[in-house]
């Protein structure tokens, strides 16, 4: 490759990234540029990482002698592993109901380690067509063929199984719940009689609906009442949670199975003690987060509302409210009226996303009220009227 070229290529196409240096400051906002901004790109979902009461109590629970507590200095398969991490799995089990849970982490690790793991050159993954790069790069490194079938149709698995169910061992069915990028929602109901009338393998990603959707906070599984049906369940701590990390649930023997194969488990070092600690003291009152996802149902709907009143494009059904504009140019020059009005909203562009599909991702929190929302939208319809 020509390194100078390819930059020179991504910026012509008004598709080059940058890191930016960002102050975060307590309360929702972040400094960039010396300009305070509100942040809405942000995947806190439910504001735990801005909550000081919670902060607070667990600093206090604290054992800051621990020697773990800021690295592990070791994979989970050699001495890096310990009891906090089993206490963790544990949980995740019991509030899912199953056998048994693994922790990676992160999801990446998670969605790149757990195909190639499970499968061999007889089986076939069917992967909707819009699942997350993680996912997309386990199928890249799993032996089974791979269909990325068309976004949510699964009228096109059906068929393809109708006449193929045959050829393969092992069939895994992948989606998300939530899509990360269109906010839009996966018809588990409809994935499960799929799964069962061909005997399938169902993997449902959870990373965007952790935390924010089901009476509990489990997720779309627990909305749809069909958890049980659905084999592999992962979860990301690094969103609502407001940690780091991400855990898989599933049966004994498969979690054996990753324990032993998995590559994305087995040769990184562990998480640190403190990690996995706040994680479990957030989980053990995830239940208690019900007025945050209530908030935050009621703001998504209002501000898909004015979007649309306003005559913008808009798609998904949660709290992930994509604002589509098509032009990486013009989505970059929303955007920075955005910046410069103190709203910082992450430009979308490919291959994130498809070509001409370019967007603003509004990533919504429940510590946001509608009268910031309102005067977003108000800047994107007169700038997009210019
Ligand atoms: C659907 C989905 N799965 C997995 C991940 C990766 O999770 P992590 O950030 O913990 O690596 C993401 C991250 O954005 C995601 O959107």
């Amino acid at each position: 490759m020509d390194f100078k070229k390819e930059i020179l290529n991504l910026k012509a196409k008004d598709q080059f990234r940058v890191l930016n240096n960002l102050l975060h400051t307590n309360e929702n906002y972040v400094v960039f540029n010396g300009k305070k901004c509100l942040n809405l790109s942000s995947n806190d979902y439910l504001g735990i990482s801005q909550n000081q009461k919670l902060l607070k109590q667990f600093f206090e629970s604290i054992n800051f002698s621990k020697s773990n507590l800021l690295g592990s200095a070791s994979s989970r398969l050699l001495s890096g592993n310990y009891n906090e991490y089993f206490e963790l799995e544990t949980l995740i089990a019991k509030l899912y109901e199953k056998e048994s849970a693994l922790v990676y982490n992160s999801g990446y690790h998670a969605n790149t380690g757990i195909l190639p793991a499970l499968t061999t050159k007889n089986d076939l993954i069917l992967s909707d067509k819009l699942n997350h790069a993680s996912i997309v790069d386990g199928l890249k490194l799993s032996e089974a063929k791979n269909i990325r079938y068309k976004h949510l149709d699964y009228s096109q698995i059906e068929l393809y199984l109708e006449k193929n169910r045959n050829n393969f061992e092992n069939v895994f069915i992948v989606s998300e719940s939530v899509f990360s990028m269109d906010g839009d929602i996966a018809d588990l109901q409809q994935l499960i009689k799929i799964k069962n009338k061909f005997n399938c393998i169902l993997y449902i990603d959870e990373a965007h609906a952790f935390g924010v959707f089901g009476k509990t906070g489990l997720g779309i599984s627990e909305i749809s009442g069909n958890i049980k049906d659905i084999d592999i369940i992962v979860g990301t701590f690094g969103k609502a949670i407001a940690s780091v990390g991400a855990f898989v649930t599933l049966s004994k023997y498969l979690k054996e199975v990753l324990v032993n194969k998995s590559r994305t488990l087995i040769y990184t070092t562990g998480l640190p003690l403190i990690n996995i600690l706040w994680t479990k003291f957030i989980l053990e009152q995830i239940v208690n987060f019900k007025n945050e996802r209530e908030n935050l149902q009621n703001l998504s709907e209002q501000l898909k509302r004015e979007l649309i009143n306003n005559k913008l494009v808009t798609l998904g059904a949660s709290q992930i409210v994509p604002v589509i504009i098509g032009q990486n140019e013009l989505t970059l020059k929303v955007s920075e009226e955005l910046l410069n009005n103190g709203f910082y909203v992450s430009a979308v562009r490919p291959p994130t996303v498809p070509i001409n599909t370019s967007r603003l991702r509004l990533s919504l929190n429940s510590q946001l009220n509608f009268r910031q929302l309102k005067i977003v939208v108000k800047i994107i319809a007169q700038k997009m009227k210019k």
